[in-house]
């Protein structure tokens, strides 16, 4: 039998409005000539153990130990990975061909950190470590032989994990990351110079636009060799300093690093850097966001950003790309994350970034047994977050509008949020509060600023958003000069016990402060509050 005329134009409208056919992979930026294309690409975490028959509780690992190996019981994995495990090289590949295909000749690549996977000390050694980045940087260098990558390093590439050294001497760490792990071959000579002093430096991309890659886990709280410094590998005095030239030379700086200062949007009270350390960082950033006006970091695994202000008005943006790995975390309630790649797109005469263009695998669509993986568009930060324009305050108004409203901004921001990993997140007051506080304070006092104002009533029960008077406005006075905040903590790392037990506190505390305001609010008025609804958050997928 002939196919009916409309079945035959379903089927075509079926291929062409299929998402793979629908975002076509070529970037048509090139078209104008004056918008460059720049690939951030960050914690691939591979692990060379990863095996399609490993136990998914033992990091996808084929251990003779585990208790779920016998011969009766074996997983079947995919081959590109899986949401409890770190990134199989099939992944790792896929990913960086996936950017090849899609954008072959951006200006520039940044690499932003965290090679290394999440397993046990005892079980890496320098040497793989160095082995493990090296292998990456040539896949990098290989795929892409004519562009420059620079590289950032990441808390999960030093070895013990964390332990970033942060003088030459006694330590030639980074010298061994030039030598052993090729970096050598993506760096210039001058920046090699500075990048074995403690693994930062500062080049020049084109006449007026400079690059500043900063080495962020020397303030990390989990590195020990930083706990009694006040300016680990005189790093402060240093990006002050190239900030400062910068700014007199009418330079436009695009910073990048691994660890980004700020509470993490997923978790309460979670700040990553040491509290002075983290001050000092903000108010470097602060003082001169006229010339670096955006940041880009990795480390988080999620997709997020946050804001910085100067003389109280909101001057500046940083902004998190999500990781290669899927791995979940093991912070309760922060889950796992589908692998993505990000693509900016920058105004190559002004230096400003326009826009970003996200990517993504969907994990749970790949079958165990098939090998082919489809990278698609998630989104586009200008067109589907959305945003007024690419600026700091275009990112503040968008917070601004944050609701849960189940057609809102900030519920398509939460599923972008784990990279499409939750569908359609139903967010709870503490979620809403805890990511726009994050979003909007990047240090413990706004933070806990916020946090305060949102509990006395600021999520308007009547329109189910945030009522923003007082939240983005910094105290004038320390909020507790003398409080001793709750350490920060990897999602793999190691921590005191008594961490995770402050950190629960607090948030339930909160928690509860907004529980007993919804019930409050809600005996006082006549309208049925379905939004207040504890919702626990579920992995959906
Ligand atoms: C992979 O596992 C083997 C066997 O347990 C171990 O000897 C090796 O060090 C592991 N390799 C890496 C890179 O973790
Ligand atoms: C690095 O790549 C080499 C050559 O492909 C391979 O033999 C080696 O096992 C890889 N090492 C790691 C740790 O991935
Ligand atoms: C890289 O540049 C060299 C020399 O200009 C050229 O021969 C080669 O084809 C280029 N490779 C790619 C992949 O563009
Ligand atoms: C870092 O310091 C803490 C507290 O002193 C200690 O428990 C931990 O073992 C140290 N970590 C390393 C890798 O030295
Ligand atoms: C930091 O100071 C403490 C106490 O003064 C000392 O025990 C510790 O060894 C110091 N750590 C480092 C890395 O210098
Ligand atoms: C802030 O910037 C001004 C002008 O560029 C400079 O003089 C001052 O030292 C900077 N302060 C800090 C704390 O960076
Ligand atoms: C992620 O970890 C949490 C515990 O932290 C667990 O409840 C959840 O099932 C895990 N999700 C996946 C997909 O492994
Ligand atoms: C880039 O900046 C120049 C100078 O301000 C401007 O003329 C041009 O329109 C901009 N291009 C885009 C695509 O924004
Ligand atoms: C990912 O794939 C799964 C399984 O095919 C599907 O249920 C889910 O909706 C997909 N997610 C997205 C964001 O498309
Ligand atoms: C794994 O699952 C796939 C798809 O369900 C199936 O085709 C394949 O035979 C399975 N492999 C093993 C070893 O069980
Ligand atoms: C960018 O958007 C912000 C917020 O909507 C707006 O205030 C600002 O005027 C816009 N800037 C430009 C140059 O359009
Ligand atoms: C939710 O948002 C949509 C689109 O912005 C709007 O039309 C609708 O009125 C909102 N609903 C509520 C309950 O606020």
């Amino acid at each position: 039998m002939l196919l009916s005329r409309s079945s035959l134009l379903t089927l075509v409208t079926f291929i062409a409005f299929d998402p793979v056919y629908c975002f076509p992979l070529t970037s048509s930026f090139h078209l104008q000539k004056d918008i460059g294309t720049i690939w951030q690409v960050t914690d691939f975490h591979l692990d060379v153990n990863y095996s399609t028959h490993g136990d998914h509780t033992q990091m996808c690992h084929n251990h003779a130990s585990s208790p779920h190996h016998d011969h009766h019981f074996q997983d079947n994995l995919s081959t590109y990975g899986d949401y409890s495990c770190d990134s199989p090289w099939a992944l790792v590949s896929s990913a960086v061909s996936a950017m090849k295909s899609i954008e072959a000749s951006p200006d520039f690549i940044l690499w932003t950190g965290d090679s290394i996977p999440h397993i046990k000390d005892s079980e890496d050694s320098p040497d793989k470590v160095y082995e493990v980045i090296g292998n990456i940087t040539h896949l990098l260098r290989s795929t892409f032989p004519n562009t420059t990558i620079y590289p950032t390093v990441g808390n999960h590439d030093a070895y013990p994990s964390n332990q970033m050294p942060d003088t030459a001497p006694g330590s030639d760490f980074y010298a061994q990351l030039l030598s052993r792990s090729h970096w050598a071959e993506l760096l210039q000579p001058d920046d090699q110079a500075q990048f074995v002093t403690a693994g930062y430096y500062s080049t020049l991309i084109s006449t007026g636009f400079r690059l500043i890659s900063l080495n962020t886990n020397l303030y990390y709280s989990m590195n020990n060799f930083t706990l009694n410094t006040t300016d680990p590998g005189g790093q402060f005095e240093w990006l002050q300093a190239q900030l400062e030239l910068a700014t007199q030379n009418k330079e436009k700086v695009l910073l990048m690093a691994h660890v980004p200062p700020g509470i993490f949007e997923r978790r309460a009270f979670l700040q990553w850097m040491r509290p002075d350390f983290n001050e000092q960082l903000v108010d470097i950033l602060s003082n001169y966001s006229d010339t670096v006006d955006m940041q880009i970091y990795g480390h988080e695994h999620t997709d997020t950003f946050r804001l910085l202000y100067k003389d109280g008005v909101v001057a500046s943006v940083m902004l998190m790309a999500p990781a290669v790995t899927p791995m979940n975390s093991s912070l309760p309630g922060v889950g796992p994350n589908n692998p993505g790649v990000r693509l900016f797109h920058y105004n190559r005469t002004t230096h400003r970034l326009l826009n970003y263009h996200q990517y993504y695998l969907n994990l749970s669509s790949i079958r165990p047994g098939v090998n082919r993986a489809v990278w698609q568009l998630e989104y586009r930060a200008l067109e589907d977050l959305p945003l007024d324009n690419f600026s700091a305050p275009a990112f503040f108004q968008l917070v601004s509008g944050f609701s849960f409203n189940k057609t809102s901004a900030f519920r398509r921001y939460l599923r972008y949020n784990t990279v499409s990993y939750q569908r359609d997140p139903i967010p709870d007051q503490c979620t809403l509060a805890e990511q726009v506080c994050a979003i909007v304070h990047p240090t413990m006092q706004g933070y806990m600023h916020c946090a305060a104002v949102l509990s006395q009533g600021k999520l308007n029960i009547d329109n189910a958003a945030v009522n923003f008077d007082g939240i983005s406005s910094v105290p004038p006075m320390p909020f507790s000069p003398n409080y001793s905040y709750p350490s920060a903590a990897h999602p793999r790392g190691s921590v005191h016990i008594y961490v995770y037990y402050i950190v629960a506190v607090c948030s339930m505390c909160l928690c509860l402060a907004f529980v007993i305001l919804a019930v409050l609010r809600k005996r006082y008025t006549s309208t049925p509050y379905l939004l207040f609804r504890y919702h626990p958050l579920t992995n959906r997928n």
